[in-house]
């Protein structure tokens, strides 16, 4: 280690993208510290994103099975009744448990926790807890925060974000989301499942933006099926609290006349943004791009040497999976090897149910990106474990390229399409053609076997349909 430093390597953040770092900068010998300013480590994903939200749901799911008669369908006859306090508290354990390990792992590795917010002093200084720290290398990992709706006051009673939305102490008769993302939906499904009545006011003409088009349809009419309102095209002009109780002012996005719905909670989900507010990157030279995000190159380096950035701060999707790789290769650079993230294989996942992923192009970008392309599609409704289990909606669509028959983008509706997805991406990773996918040998019967069939209907015709 250099003397004249107190860290050879100082991570901004304990989210995904800066535990992970920081791990692996120890793994590799530095001298890591990791500044956080939450009483817990682990940041948005493991304390109020990723993982008390997938809690819910997995609750919700199970909850709704019962409650719906879909478990006396298959012979399990049951009285379900909702014990909402229990099932917080079953968030509550999941989180700590998570977190705490982070805490473990910090330990066992030999990383440093400073306790605070963290202000750049220079370029290779950072004030943390009125403490000044030097460190050779900087990473800054501050993620993300909602996004504000101008207009709209977010009280955490009636009118929630996603950490409202994810503690709400009863279930609400009518709760009015506002923009059909993935929040939207994951959050939405949760309370939907529990018995609120659940309207999706989304400003575009369709929900789910960044996904392949003909899912987003499809996604569009399973959660009508299941009982969703959705207001497509339509923008919130304001919300009025009354006791508890919300008026949610909507018009036509093109203009038009205007409407009012009443709701007893109101879901901001439009969005993330930065986290750069007391950074003060002005003493590290430090300068944001159009979109408050700061740039980077291919290896993770900003403008001014020695200050690196990953994660929900940096460009690209705002995904936990993505903070931990990007999180991996900045400190395999710091030490001098190469760490690179291929961003065109991130998958994205919406974990409701069915689950909706997709990992590389969709149709669309195919096209325009590529030109000539095939598309082979197989339904779940004819894969027979699928069909089994009566999980048939959806499908699985592989999109290749028409000279070569490479795999450009993988897109899957299914009750297991997050695990799924993982071979499209590893498949891609690895360049693969979809003759490639078609030829290997899945386990019967999977739901997964619906990927090989699609691959088998790129350029020839599946078996089963
Ligand atoms: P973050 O996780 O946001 O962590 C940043 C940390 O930095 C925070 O702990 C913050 O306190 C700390 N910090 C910020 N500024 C300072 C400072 N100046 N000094 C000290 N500390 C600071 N992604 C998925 O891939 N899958 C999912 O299922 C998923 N579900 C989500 C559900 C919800 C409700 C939400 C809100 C997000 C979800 N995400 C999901 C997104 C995921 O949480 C983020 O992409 C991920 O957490 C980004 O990681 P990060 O390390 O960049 O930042
Ligand atoms: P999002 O970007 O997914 O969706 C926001 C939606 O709101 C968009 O459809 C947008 O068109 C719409 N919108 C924007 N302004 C609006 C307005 N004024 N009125 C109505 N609609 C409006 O953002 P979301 O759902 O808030 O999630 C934020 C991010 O968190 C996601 O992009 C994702 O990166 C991450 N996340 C990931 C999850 C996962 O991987 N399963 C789960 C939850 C969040």
């Amino acid at each position: 280690s250099d003397q004249t430093y107190d860290y050879d390597v100082l991570v901004i953040g304990s989210g995904p993208g800066g535990y992970v770092a920081a791990i692996r900068a120890a793994q590799l010998g530095l001298k890591t510290a990791c500044a956080e300013s939450c009483e817990t480590l682990g940041g948005t994903c493991l304390n109020v994103g990723c993982i008390p939200s997938k809690a819910l749901l997995h609750a919700s799911e199970l909850f709704d099975e019962a409650a719906s008669g879909k478990l006396a369908k298959l012979g399990i006859k049951v009285t379900a009744e909702l014990d909402l306090d229990q099932m917080h508290a079953q968030r509550r354990d999941a989180v700590k448990s998570l977190t705490g390990g982070i805490e473990f792992l910090f330990k066992k590795n030999k990383v440093t926790w400073l306790k605070g917010h963290a202000k750049f002093t220079g370029t290779d200084s950072v004030e943390v807890a009125g403490q000044t720290v030097r460190a050779k290398n900087i990473v800054i990992a501050t993620g993300s925060s909602v996004t504000p709706l101008p207009g709209v006051t977010v009280d955490q009673k009636v009118v929630v974000d996603s950490t409202g939305a994810l503690e709400l102490p009863k279930v609400p008769e009518h709760l009015v989301v506002i923009g059909g993302g993935v929040i939207g939906l994951e959050l939405g499904s949760v309370w939907k499942r529990l018995g609120a009545k659940v309207t999706v006011v989304e400003y575009l003409d369709q929900i789910l933006p960044g996904f392949d088009g003909e899912v987003r349809k499809e996604a569009n009419k399973i959660f009508k099926k299941q009982g969703f309102e959705f207001k497509l095209s339509t923008k919130v002009t304001g919300v009025t609290v009354q006791g508890d109780r919300a008026s949610v002012a909507v018009e036509p996005a093109a203009g038009g006349e205007g409407e009012t719905i009443q709701a007893d909670a109101v879901l901001v989900a439009i969005g993330r943004r930065p986290n750069t507010d007391g950074l003060n990157l002005e003493a590290a030279g430090l300068q944001l791009n159009k979109r408050g995000q700061v740039d980077i190159d291919h290896d993770f380096r900003t403008s001014v040497s020695g200050i690196w950035a990953i994660g929900d701060v940096a460009p690209g999707l705002m995904l936990a999976h993505k903070a931990e790789d990007e999180g991996i290769a900045v400190a395999e650079n710091i030490a001098g090897q190469h760490g690179i993230v291929n961003h065109d294989v991130v998958p994205s996942v919406v974990y409701t149910s069915p689950e909706f992923a997709g990992v590389g192009l969709s149709e669309e970008a195919a096209r325009e990106k590529v030109g000539e392309i095939k598309v082979g599609k197989f339904p779940m409704l004819a894969n027979s474990r699928a069909k089994t289990n009566h999980e048939s909606d959806g499908f699985v669509k592989i999109i290749a390229d028409a000279k070569t028959d490479r795999v450009l983008g993988v897109w899957a509706i299914a009750s297991v399409a997050g695990t799924m997805i993982a071979q499209a991406a590893q498949a891609m990773e690895f360049g693969a053609t979809s003759e490639d996918i078609a030829y290997t040998c899945h386990a019967h019967p999977t739901h997964s076997e619906a990927i090989k069939e699609a691959a088998m209907a790129v350029t020839g015709k599946p078996i089963h349909i």
